[in-house]
């Protein structure tokens, strides 16, 4: 009962967190592409994503406590970084790439919008836009991999 439990409780915080990260993405890149002014484009942007940092961040750790000990009650520890456990692995690589830019994004976020940002504020936003497509790229990768190993995929 407690790994199918567990699962749940997995996916429904994959569900939200990547749901996010596709909604900012496909809608709200689009839109801030389309608006006037370097200053509305970048207060708009801060604020949708300060708004998302809060429910990223939680997601983060549901999906990460829930995996980690799903990893331990069904003791696969074995199976990662091998191709049979290719799900599991990518799964991992997603969430520590996710934690080191939730980790950095403040000093992330100031780079980027110093500088070169005065100057350049469209050249900014569409390098935002192709490494938000990159990272949700990946985690949709991370989760038709995951689904098919578990499943008893081509890799298992
Ligand atoms: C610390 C990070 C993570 C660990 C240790 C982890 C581990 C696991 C484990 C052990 C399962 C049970 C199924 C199986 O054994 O294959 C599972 C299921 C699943 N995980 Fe993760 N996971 C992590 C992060 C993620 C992330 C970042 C995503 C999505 C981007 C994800 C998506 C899924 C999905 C969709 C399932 C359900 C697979 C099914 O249909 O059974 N996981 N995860």
């Amino acid at each position: 009962m407690l790994i199918p439990l567990l699962i749940g409780v997995h996916v429904l915080g994959v569900v939200l967190w990547i749901g996010g990260v596709s909604f900012v993405t496909m809608i709200v890149f689009p839109m801030i592409m389309r608006m006037e002014g370097s200053i509305e484009k970048v207060i708009f942007f801060q604020g949708v994503e300060h708004r998302f940092a809060k429910i990223a961040k939680l997601c983060v750790i549901i999906v990460g406590t829930t995996g980690v000990w799903l990893l331990f009650i069904t003791d696969r520890w074995d199976a990662l970084f091998t191709m049979h456990g290719i799900g599991i692995t990518l799964m991992l690589l997603v969430w520590i790439f996710y934690v080191l830019v939730l980790l950095f994004e403040g000093r992330f976020f100031k780079i980027i919008f110093k500088g070169e940002a005065q100057q350049d504020t469209a050249k900014i936003f569409l390098r935002l836009t192709v490494f938000h497509w990159v990272v949700m790229g990946l985690s949709l990768l991370a989760v038709f991999v995951g689904v098919i190993a578990g499943h008893g995929g081509i890799w298992s």
